[in-house]
């Protein structure tokens, strides 16, 4: 049987690796915009890290965490998110001293050991960004305008964003008890998971994907109605700030988000076509994770765009994506005239010009067969006839018209023609 790719893991090739790389590139086109620096993390950190920021009690720690010994035995994970990794680099080389080093992105990678299907995989790629520094909603507005703005550039504008506030431990204190008093009282109908939460975590509960779960959670009393006065005035200027730059948002009560982290804004971005798996991307403040994890005590708020899930609502329907064509297709004719073709090509790409070349000696209908589903923009046909004229033959696969150039400084001439056009 020959070996093929893990469970949950894709292979992404051309034409959908193209793709990739303008979202990619569009990505950082806009970060670069709002001042945001590159940080790349290791792929795998010591288990601790994640099980410390994103909490014991979630189902990414409990269930998904890809986990093993290194040779050594201490426990590694291959990271299941970019925040913790972030905040631990920036904790390491105390990133937060420079002053123009407040926003961070990432792209790569992330690994959850989660049911394949679709929009959902064990190996995705997350479009990350972090804002440290802040306690203010103007930054969380900002970023989720990013979020926005960028789906609005890729040509998913008909997403929605989902908005809720956490508080703070202050207020959550006495949510968690209104919100237990409510789920005791139907304990027994919950699943065994829920049963735990309510006494270990009792806001995982409203993350649970069993129907039975979510039909009782709809009617759990409300985070927002026990908010305190900071946080309640925190969110109120999150949302005059996304008013301001007319992104519109609904508010969710039940919007806990999955990870442990977060405090006050928490949102999510929902698109249609992705069943099931409707997050494109999703964040919110997490205040408490730099000192959580021994650090100072630095605010910050972030998201992360899921690449797949983009790929899906967009199709191919990129707006100004197109994959690069050749700019020229040489044909040699003949073994002389390979060994000039081969010089030629190799000139051509030091003048940065996009070139193929039939490295077979095949007659000349199937190399022009060949330079046809390249769609190559002109061919350049080298035979042993022209070689001894000292021209080749160039001919614009559009209009189909061919005439002879010399072979001395040819080159020049085409980078000059293609440069041109
Ligand atoms: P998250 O909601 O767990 O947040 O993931 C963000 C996005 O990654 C999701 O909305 C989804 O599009 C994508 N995603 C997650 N799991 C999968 C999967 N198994 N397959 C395909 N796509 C997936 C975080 O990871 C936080 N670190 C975001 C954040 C950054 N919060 C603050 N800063």
């Amino acid at each position: 049987m020959p070996i093929t790719a893990i469970k949950g893991m894709t292979d992404i090739f051309s034409p959908e690796v193209e793709l990739w790389q303008t979202i990619e590139a569009r990505a950082r086109e806009l970060f670069e915009s709002f001042g945001y620096r590159e940080i790349r993390t290791p792929i795998v950190e010591k288990t601790e890290l994640f099980a410390r920021s994103i909490g014991e009690d979630t189902d990414i720690v409990q269930k998904e965490m890809y986990t093993f010994p290194d040779r050594k035995g201490t426990m590694l994970t291959l990271r299941p998110e970019a925040t913790a990794s972030i905040v631990r680099a920036i904790m390491q080389h105390r990133l937060y001293n420079i002053p123009t080093m407040g926003k961070f992105f990432a792209i790569g990678p992330m690994f959850r050991y989660e049911r394949p299907q679709k929009g959902r995989y064990r190996q995705f790629h997350q479009i990350d960004a972090e804002v440290i520094g802040s306690k203010e909603p103007i930054v969380d507005a900002e970023v989720m305008y990013w979020a926005m703005l960028f789906l609005e550039k890729i040509g998913i504008g008909s997403t929605e964003l989902h908005i809720n506030s956490l508080g703070c431990e202050e207020c959550r204190m006495p949510y968690k008890r209104s919100l237990v008093d409510y789920l005791k009282k139907y304990e027994a109908s919950f699943c065994r998971d829920c049963q735990r939460r309510i006494n270990t975590n009792p806001l995982r509960v409203f993350d649970c994907k069993i129907e039975k779960c979510k039909e009782i959670v709809k009617e759990a009393p409300r985070i927002l109605e026990f908010l305190c006065g900071e946080c309640q005035k925190h969110f109120d200027s999150v949302r005059f700030f996304l008013d301001q730059v007319g992104c519109s948002y609904t508010v969710d009560h039940h919007l806990v988000r999955g990870l442990d982290y977060y405090n006050r804004t928490a949102f999510e971005i929902i698109a249609s076509g992705l069943g099931a798996q409707n997050a494109v991307g999703g964040g919110g403040r997490y205040d408490g994770l730099f000192k959580e994890l021994g650090g100072p005590d630095i605010p910050a708020v972030g998201f992360a765009l899921g690449v797949e899930r983009l790929m899906i609502v967009l199709g191919e329907n990129l707006p100004g994506h197109e994959i690069k064509k050749p700019d020229i297709y040489l044909i040699a004719l003949g073994d002389d005239a390979q060994k000039t073709c081969f010089l030629i090509a190799q000139n051509l790409r030091k003048k940065s010009v996009y070139v193929e070349m039939g490295y077979e000696l095949k007659s000349l209908k199937s190399q022009m067969r060949r330079a046809d589903k390249f769609g190559a923009s002109y061919v350049v046909i080298l035979g042993e006839n022209e070689l001894v004229k000292g021209v080749a033959v160039l001919r614009n696969m559009t209009t189909k018209e061919q005439f002879e150039l010399s072979l001395d400084g040819i080159e020049k001439t085409l980078a000059e023609k293609i440069k041109k056009e």
